[in-house]
């Protein structure tokens, strides 16, 4: 088996995996609560959170999957992006337990793990495919030509389109994390109250700041009573104008380089109204969209694994 670790932002994870990719186990212990009140993570209290959580995840992860480290054959671990501190918590941790069981260990880019939730069992995809990632940090159009071998057909040039559901539902006062909140609220609203714009910008990338400017300007000149009353056709209407700018473009790819199968994974693709719209897509299971480690795991079969003890000096990345 393979066990998986994750700490990248603010989900303590760890999951254990077979080389097959079948999910043994599969931990998350998310912190989401612990950063509400201030609205986003912060940064330094995800690290300390970390470093509380991640033994006890890694010994639930281990027990739920009737295992123990003698069945533990390598260790893959999340090495970056993400919050720095956070990933140096997770990588020290998985060093620590290859080293003392004299295993390799692979470290795992986290765009990959999240690619990866789509070869677990029991329905795994096969590259070559077309691939829509939409998480909290990023928006990527992969053309996935093989399971280690992915090119970047377009970006976010702003915010990514999680950030946007975040930021949005800020504005409706809605918390964090928003994403899930607004597709709640949405599905009582009329997506067709407000005509929210959707950037063009060239090629493939995205652009989201605008429609996030456009919310902003919906709603500071409504009285709080009127934004109550208003609040789910502001949401259907957001979310309708970020599912639709992500659904035209996966199109618009797929068209131009004659895609037959296209895959949608990160933490928006958790969204109804996305997977709704992409009928014939290939969408990552529900649990795992968000952050976990049975991705990190599934990714960490694929990556060439570093010998004991020859990892001891790696270092984690913030961004790619
Ligand atoms: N049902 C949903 N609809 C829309 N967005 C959602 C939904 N569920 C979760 N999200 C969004 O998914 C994001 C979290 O996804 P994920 O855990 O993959 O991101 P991350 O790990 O923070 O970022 P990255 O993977 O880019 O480092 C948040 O922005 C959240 O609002
Ligand atoms: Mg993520």
């Amino acid at each position: 088996m393979i066990l998986g670790i994750e700490t990248s932002c603010d989900e303590t994870a760890a999951a254990l995996v077979t080389t097959g990719g079948a999910i043994c186990s599969n931990v998350v212990s998310s912190q989401a609560d612990l950063h509400a009140r201030y609205g986003g993570v912060v940064p330094e209290v995800a690290s300390r959170r970390h470093l509380e959580l991640i033994g006890p995840v890694v010994r639930e992860a281990l027990a739920d999957a009737g295992a123990t480290l003698d069945d533990v054959e390598r260790v893959a671990v999340t090495q970056g992006p993400g919050l720095i501190g956070a990933l140096l918590v997770g990588l020290a941790t998985a060093k620590a337990l290859a080293w003392s069981r004299g295993l390799p260990l692979a470290p795992v880019d986290h765009l990959r793990g999240h690619v990866a939730s789509l070869y677990l069992e029991p329905d795994p995809l096969e590259p070559p495919f077309l691939c829509l990632l939409a998480s909290g940090g990023h928006t990527l159009l992969l053309d996935v030509r093989g399971y280690d071998d992915e090119h970047v057909l377009g970006t976010t040039l702003d915010d990514a389109a999680g950030e946007a559901f975040d930021k949005g539902a800020r504005l409706l006062g809605l918390g964090y994390p928003g994403g899930r909140e607004i597709d709640r609220l949405a599905a009582e609203g009329d997506a067709g109250a407000y005509d929210f714009p959707v950037a063009r910008v060239p090629g493939l990338d995205f652009s989201f700041s605008g429609l996030k400017t456009a919310l902003l300007y919906a709603t500071r000149d409504l009285p709080p009573e009127e934004l109550g009353a208003r609040r789910a056709d502001l949401a259907a209407s957001y979310q309708r104008a970020i599912v639709r700018a992500l659904v035209e473009r996966v199109r618009e790819a797929a068209n131009g380089m004659g895609a037959t199968r296209v895959a949608v994974v990160g933490g928006v693709a958790a969204n109804s109204e996305l997977r709704a719209a992409l009928p014939d897509a290939a969408l990552a299971p529900l649990p795992l969209c968000t952050d976990n480690a049975a991705m990190i795991a599934s990714a960490g079969r694929f990556v060439r694994a570093l010998p004991y003890p020859s990892y001891l000096g790696l270092d984690a990345y913030a961004s790619r």
